[in-house]
């Protein structure tokens, strides 16, 4: 079974990101196909609505460490940019069910779908800095647009988790429901929206984004420039090492002497 399961039925786009035992962390051949999903529903009149959701008892706990570790994406297009710039273009309906985590990227990529609704066990974190990261999928236009600046950098800088109902009075979250009523009430929205004129739903998201989208793909180039960076420092290597063996980090070792003058 692939680790990106897709289908479509009554004009919604069910995609499940499938890779329970690893909480459906995101690989490079993850983001890609997840990329060539999006990118083909955009053209494809039978899909109306997209579905998003995680099998097993989690979202998505973000990037794959050991992918970062191994394979970290580089400058030129890298497949979690391509997953980027295929949400960002696409201008039909995405609606979101989010069960247990939803941390790292597994946050950053909700703040590009339109609804999104969590049980009430489900937790969420921006643990980039605690990664020696900066924030990716252009969260650092996205997050500070829905919740605010202070509030963005609450979740940003101290990078601890929190909770469905918090991330629903910030409003990364359209709505807390009871576990495991997770999907099926995103399935109902995915079904009344499937009953709504196409055109006309892909043009109100084109409007609601007009304003935005320039300044995201701006966040995005810079975002990743940042990134490629990071993502092969001392601070990040030590932290993606520390987590897959399973200890804490160690940051005194590798903070970056300051040049005499
Ligand atoms: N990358 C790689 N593997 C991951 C992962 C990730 N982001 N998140 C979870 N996994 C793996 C674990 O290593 C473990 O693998 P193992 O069974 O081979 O040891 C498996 O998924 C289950 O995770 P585990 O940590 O045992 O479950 P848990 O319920 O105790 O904790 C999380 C779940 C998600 C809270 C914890 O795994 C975690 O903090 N993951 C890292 C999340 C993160 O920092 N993501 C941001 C990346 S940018």
């Amino acid at each position: 079974m692939s680790d990106i399961v897709t289908e479509i039925t009554g004009g919604i786009l069910r995609v499940e990101l499938n890779r329970p035992d690893k909480k459906n962390a995101m690989t490079g051949a993850m983001y890609t196909s997840l990329a060539d999903s999006f990118r083909g529903a955009a053209d494809d009149e039978a899909v109306r609505v997209v579905l998003w959701h995680g099998a097993g008892d989690a979202f998505c706990a973000g990037n794959d460490i050991g992918d970062f570790l191994n394979n970290p994406p580089g400058p030129s297009e890298s497949p979690q940019a391509r997953l980027m710039n295929a949400l960002i273009d696409f201008d039909k309906p995405i609606v979101a069910a989010v069960q247990g985590v939803a941390i790292g990227g597994g946050t950053t990529m909700l703040t590009h779908c339109d609804f999104v609704y969590a049980g009430e066990s489900a937790k969420f974190q921006l643990p980039f800095i605690n990664l020696g990261l900066v924030p990716e999928f252009g969260s650092s236009f996205s997050l500070p647009a829905r919740v605010g600046h202070v509030r963005a950098a609450e979740l940003i800088l101290l990078g601890e988790a929190f909770t469905a109902t918090r991330a629903a009075e910030l409003g990364l979250v359209t709505r807390v429901v009871p576990d495991r009523r997770e999907l099926a009430t995103a399935t109902e929205t995915a079904q009344k929206l499937t009953a709504k004129p196409s055109a006309a739903l892909r043009a109100s998201k084109r409007l609601l984004k007009r304003f935005s989208i320039d300044q995201l793909r701006a966040a995005v180039k810079i975002e990743s420039q940042e990134y490629v960076e990071r993502v092969r420092s001392a601070e990040a290597k030590e932290a993606f090492s520390a987590f897959l063996e399973k200890r804490p980090p160690n940051f005194t070792k590798t903070t970056t002497p300051v040049a005499a003058e």
